[in-house]
């Protein structure tokens, strides 16, 4: 361990933690609400569908003050999209805007700082049906819904998330079931890419019109960062670890910072006859749209050698799983970190690695919007001993603080997740939260909340402003 002079935390640093919508609300059909791709899509094998998740729709109340128990200065939750609009467009449901308005009030009422994501993973299936992100029109599908937002919420809302992972959903969309390929798809990668061109668009739109309709707010990206290391000093695998930092990481802050695509990435495409089509006007929405701050959820590092030639182009395997490109890179095991029972491999140095490389290179402020470990809690006499949570995240607060030492501008820290809830592909067993919610698989129980050893660890943390940890 490296002697450093550490700086504290400042006293106003966000401590909180995250949720998305269609993971933990449930009510999926309930007042009014639409469906999204996610209660259309094929549930995966032995995990349980998104009827009730945690029912946090039912009882953010209760969750809400337990946040506010641990002494949450922030709460970052999404809004779903077809709650507001069950269409997508048009059609405001008055029941969606009510809980929202509940939620957001809910949170103020005890000082905790309603931190919006604006969309996560959760396309309305009605738009989904027309094509979601492969049209040109979803653009405009997704500016009228911020304009819903912005004009509903806009008045205590001030810190706005616009896409989550959108890299990992242009990635790794098909697995987490939120990114559809048109049936007749000739070339899957350049369709993939082109639906990431609206997104980028979307986005920079999205944020120009916040900076519009409500000055006070900011706005920023949250994507999946993680910072790529080279299997050796071969220059090879240097090589190959830049392309897998540009098509991972770079190419989405690039865009959404500097309103440019990574060149790395470009000429990528290019060799794969997959350039995204610009229509008129993108170029210069892309450069007018500037994010406040970035966000970004970290889980770890991945690690890449020279590529082989025999690759098939499946750039990652899941959200945290690398895989490969043929002549780019291909994965590479890195024999010095460990993995979670999940098979995710866990690098809190790299974590530092991580905010280090994203603020040289941006310049911008930085908050965690996500971070965590998931792993089979168990229920016992009431109790959930998650030491391997508070190791996990003990690790990682001090790396931020290390880097927050470096220099580096650290907003806050909103850990996986506020509260159990439904995994992107592995169900109810892969549990994240500092709240345990006592449901199984498929077994819904009382859905009582208990408190984790990992909510009276925290609560320590958040009240010490990060001392004692
Ligand atoms: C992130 C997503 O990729 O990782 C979350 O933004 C997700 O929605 C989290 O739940 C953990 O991933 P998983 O697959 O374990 O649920």
């Amino acid at each position: 361990m490296l002697h450093k002079k550490l700086v504290k935390f400042d006293n106003d640093f966000l401590w909180g933690a995250s949720t998305s919508a269609y993971q933990v609300e449930g009510a999926n059909l309930v007042d009014g609400k639409g469906p999204s791709c996610q209660d259309v899509k094929e549930v995966p094998e032995g995990t349980s569908d998104l009827t009730v998740c945690a029912d946090h729709y039912h009882h953010f109340k209760e969750d809400i003050a337990l946040m506010a128990e641990m002494g949450f200065k922030t709460y970052r939750f999404s809004i779903s999209w077809s709650r507001v609009l069950p269409q997508g467009t048009g059609k405001i449901n008055p029941k969606g805007i009510e809980f929202y308005n509940q939620l957001i009030d809910e949170c103020l009422k005890y000082n905790i700082i309603p931190f919006v994501t604006m969309f996560h993973f959760d396309m309305p299936a009605a738009l989904d049906e027309k094509g979601g992100w492969s049209c040109p029109e979803s653009v405009e599908w997704f500016l009228e819904y911020a304009r819903v937002l912005f004009k509903n919420f806009g008045d205590r809302v001030k810190y706005w998330l616009t896409i989550n992972e959108q890299n990992m959903l242009t990635l790794a969309g098909q697995v987490i079931g939120a990114l559809h390929l048109p049936k007749g798809c000739t070339n899957e990668m350049k369709e993939i890419y082109q639906q990431n061109h609206y997104m980028l668009v979307a986005q920079a739109k999205v944020m120009s019109l916040c900076h519009d309709m409500n000055p006070d707010a900011k706005i920023g990206p949250a994507l999946n960062i993680s910072l790529v290391y080279a299997a050796s000093c071969r220059p090879e695998d240097v090589i190959a670890a830049q392309n897998f930092n540009a098509i991972r990481n770079w190419l989405y802050l690039d865009a959404s910072v500097y309103g440019v695509y990574n060149n790395l990435v470009w000429a990528y495409l290019q060799e794969n006859d997959a350039c995204p089509e610009f229509a008129d006007g993108d170029a210069e929405a892309l450069k007018n749209g500037h994010p406040d701050f970035i966000g970004f959820n970290y889980y770890n590092t991945a690690t890449c050698q020279e590529s082989d030639g025999t690759e098939t182009d499946n750039p990652v395997a899941d959200q945290q799983t690398t895989g490969g490109a043929a002549g780019l890179y291909r994965a590479y095991r890195n024999e010095y970190l460990e993995m979670t029972e999940f098979g995710w491999e866990i690098d809190p140095v790299g974590f530092r690695g991580t905010i280090r490389e994203i603020y040289s290179r941006y310049r911008l402020p930085m908050i965690v919007c996500e971070n965590g470990i998931g792993a089979y809690d168990q229920l016992v006499d009431g109790r959930v001993h998650d030491s391997y949570r508070i190791q996990y995240l003990r690790e990682h607060i001090e790396q931020i603080q290390l880097a927050i030492s470096d220099g580096c501008e650290m907003m806050g820290y909103c850990p996986w997740s506020a509260i159990d809830l439904i995994s992107t592909h592995e169900g109810m067993v892969k549990r994240y939260g500092f709240i345990y919610v006592d449901r199984e698989e498929f077994d819904l129980k009382q859905l009582k909340r208990y408190r984790k050893d990992s909510f009276y660890w925290y609560k320590k943390v958040i009240a010490t402003h990060g001392r004692d940890l």
